[in-house]
């Protein structure tokens, strides 16, 4: 197998809060593929670094009155924290503030210009005339110009879903200082990214994205690009922009060139040949493993900046989709805004480390870490079949033949298949198919369970507790046992190195499974692994869950209020804020395959042009309401709720409920209210 030689890289985290589940499906993702790769013998170099620019993280320093070099390098060493905690092992963990970054950000600007691939022009935008600042558009807020909808962005309205320039917002206010914003001209530089259509329309298609990405980024590509705004005004957290006072590098230009910078800082401090991995026609390769929603960023910014500056291009960039807690965007009032550091403290990082690579393939699909589904499949697999193994065999081993392994194969034939499977096992893995390996591994460790409980080693113990069958048989378990702790070592490296403790043997990789441990003496077997329970599950959202309560489907179980002290207070404008109308539910049905909700249709009167309004509901009412008795109903919905993407559909707001836990009671205004009317 001809050696590799591998840099990879995770996408640089921001610097403005916290690692959480959604972070960790990308990162896990990648620590696997690096494992296995360094498994298999092959050199990687795996880095990563804080996204530490940009208005967001000045205006959080402002506020937290320190400066953003403190407040990033404080955040920084809470991810390196974080991810080391779920076994992801950089070589590096840096930040994207650093002098190698500058240096070469400015450089790499500087070919960009050298290639006359930079324009420059004046452009409009929205102002903040109290902080002296542009204003980006999800600090503008204002009142949607279609359907006059209160407190929406900048950009697109989170009620009717339209989309609008910042400057057709009525009443707009900066989010910053409360301020009306102004327009006002300044002079941008932007990437001419068009000129690069054609190059990158092949390089998308030569074998650096899955088909999935590639035909996404086509209709991108055939739609036409536009020219790409790389500068911002000052103030700006970021680095200034040569022989550009006041215009500084927009984050996304020298965030990626933080990949370089990273691995920079680290070819300095462990005397790594940088050019090997960065220069045309380099022959290493260069991995980056990134989130769906950056790919445009990856794979047509970057390799269009990368061949004009003389680097290499990525030789293969992984996307990975987005994760949801129980079919729902993850999200702090419902409790499933899961933060690793929560996660830790009530449940073993390896455990998530396996679910994810028990659902993960090569494409970018969204994920859905189900709890329940996740304590099933822990439980079944982990525990239950590969752990069990060794703690049904190793007993007898220690007791009764002092902790010998006989050299003897109670089943070579079992044994042979199992050392045959590395190699398909290892393609899986390669192809980063983690959940067609994790299948395989367990068909076998089924295999292994169903060979050992045939045997019935204790039947024949009980007969005769020295009886040579009965070691050759659990030995002959236990080596099955190591095999899998090769297969899953990637996955599992805690398990792994306690496997390894356990059965006295140096670091396992992957060309081990070839060969068979003959007479060996283990250690004394200590419990690897425990069951999840479901309490530390229900404890871990608990310690998430923010004042709305925990993980129901609707209002209707949340917040027994008759039990549960008084929220904390707040203030008016803070109840102005909850838009309340009347609205009849003029359609409700049953939701195939949920358990506790029902689809409402509900008629919220007409809007200004006299068109009717009706928005869809999916409400946790079902045990309490029969569909038909619903319809004519009135009721009162938070209208200004952001939709919510359901495992059933979107749900376009809540109706309000009264609920204990038992009973639910719908909240209806008296006779005679007019659907749309608002609620004071
Ligand atoms: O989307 C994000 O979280 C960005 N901070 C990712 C940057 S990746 C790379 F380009 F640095
Ligand atoms: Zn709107």
């Amino acid at each position: 197998m001809p050696k590799r030689d591998i840099l990879v890289t995770n996408a640089l985290p921001y610097a403005n809060g916290p690692i959480h589940l959604g972070h960790l499906l990308g990162y896990i993702q990648a620590d696997i593929w690096v494992r296995f790769q360094r498994m298999q013998g092959h050199t990687v170099h795996y880095i990563c670094a804080d996204d530490a620019h940009g208005t967001g993280i000045m205006l959080s320093a402002e506020k937290a009155g320190i400066s953003p070099e403190t407040l990033i390098e404080g955040v920084r060493q809470e991810h390196h924290r974080d991810f080391a905690g779920f076994h992801v092992d950089f070589d590096i963990y840096y930040s994207s503030h650093s002098e190698e970054n500058r240096e070469l950000s400015s450089y790499i600007y500087q070919r960009l210009q050298e290639a006359d691939r930079i324009a420059t022009r004046s452009i409009t935008q929205l102002f903040d005339p109290e902080k002296n600042l542009f204003l980006a558009d999800r600090f503008i807020k204002g009142q949607c110009p279609k359907c006059k909808a209160e407190d929406q962005y900048g950009d697109n309205c989170e009620v009717c879903s339209s989309t609008y320039a910042a400057t057709d917002l009525i009443n707009p206010h900066s989010t910053i200082s409360g301020a009306t914003p102004v327009l006002k001209e300044s002079e941008h530089y932007f990437f001419r990214l068009p000129e690069f259509t054609t190059f990158l329309k092949d390089w998308t298609r030569s074998g650096t994205l899955v088909p999935a990405v590639a035909n996404k980024l086509a209709e991108w590509l055939d739609g036409g690009l536009q020219e790409w705004d790389i500068s911002r005004d000052a103030p700006y957290f970021g680095f200034e922009i040569p022989d550009a006072p006041g215009k500084y590098f927009y984050v996304w230009l020298d965030a990626p060139i933080g990949y370089m910078a990273s691995f920079r800082k680290l070819c300095d401090e462990k005397g790594i040949d940088f050019d090997a991995y960065w220069s045309t026609g380099a022959e290493t390769e260069l991995w980056h493993f990134i989130g769906k929603d950056i790919i445009n960023f990856h794979a047509l910014f970057w390799p269009a900046m990368l061949s004009t500056a003389g680097f290499r291009t990525p030789s293969f960039i992984s996307v990975n989709g987005f994760l949801s807690i129980n079919g729902q965007k993850m999200s702090k009032s419902r409790g499933t805004f899961i933060t690793a550091e929560t996660w830790k403290a009530h449940l073993n990082p390896e455990y998530l480390r396996y679910y994810f690579a028990a659902k993960l393939g090569s494409t970018p699909d969204d994920q859905d870490l189900n709890l329940e589904d996740f304590v099933l499949r822990v439980n079944s697999d982990l525990v239950g079949k590969v752990v069990n193994i060794a703690s049904r065999c190793a007993g007898f081993i220690n007791r009764n033949f002092q902790n010998r392994l006989s050299a003897v194969d109670a089943e070579p034939g079992l044994t042979a298949e199992f050392q045959d499977a590395a190699a398909e096992i290892a393609s899986l893995y390669d192809q980063r198919e983690f959940s067609k390996a994790m299948r395989a591994i367990m068909a076998l460790a089924d295999k292994a369970n169903a060979w050992i409980a045939e045997k019935q080693p204790w039947v024949l113990s009980k007969a005769d507790p020295q009886s040579p069958e009965v070691q050759q048989i659990c030995g002959t378990g236990l080596k099955l046992f190591r095999l899998l702790v090769i297969y899953l070592k990637p996955v599992l490296p805690q398990l792994a190195l306690q496997s390894e403790s356990f059965l006295n043997c140096d670091p396992l990789q992957w060309a081990d499974a070839e060969k068979s441990p003959g007479e060996h003496v283990i250690n004394t077997f200590q419990p690897l692994i425990s069951r999840v329970d479901p309490k530390a599950v229900e404890a871990m959202l608990e310690a998430s869950s923010g004042s709305m309560g925990k993980k129901s489907d609707s209002v209707a179980q949340d917040a027994p209020l008759a039990k549960d002290p008084v929220s904390e207070e707040i203030e008016f404008p803070d109840f102005a804020k909850v838009d309340l109308r009347v609205v009849k539910i003029i359609n409700a049905e049953h939701v195939e395959g949920a358990d506790k909700l029902l689809k409402l249709t509900l008629d919220l009167g007409l809007d200004a042009q006299g068109n009717a309004v009706q928005r869809t509901v999916f409400s946790g009412i079902k045990s309490a309401y029969k569909p038909q008795e619903l319809i004519g109903k009135l009721t009162v919905m938070v209208a200004n709720l952001k939709a919510r993407k359901m495992k059933f559909g979107l749900s376009e707001g809540m109706i309000l409920a009264a609920g204990d836990g038992k009973d639910i009671y719908l909240m209806a205004p008296h006779d005679g209210a007019v659907p749309g009317t608002r609620v004071t």
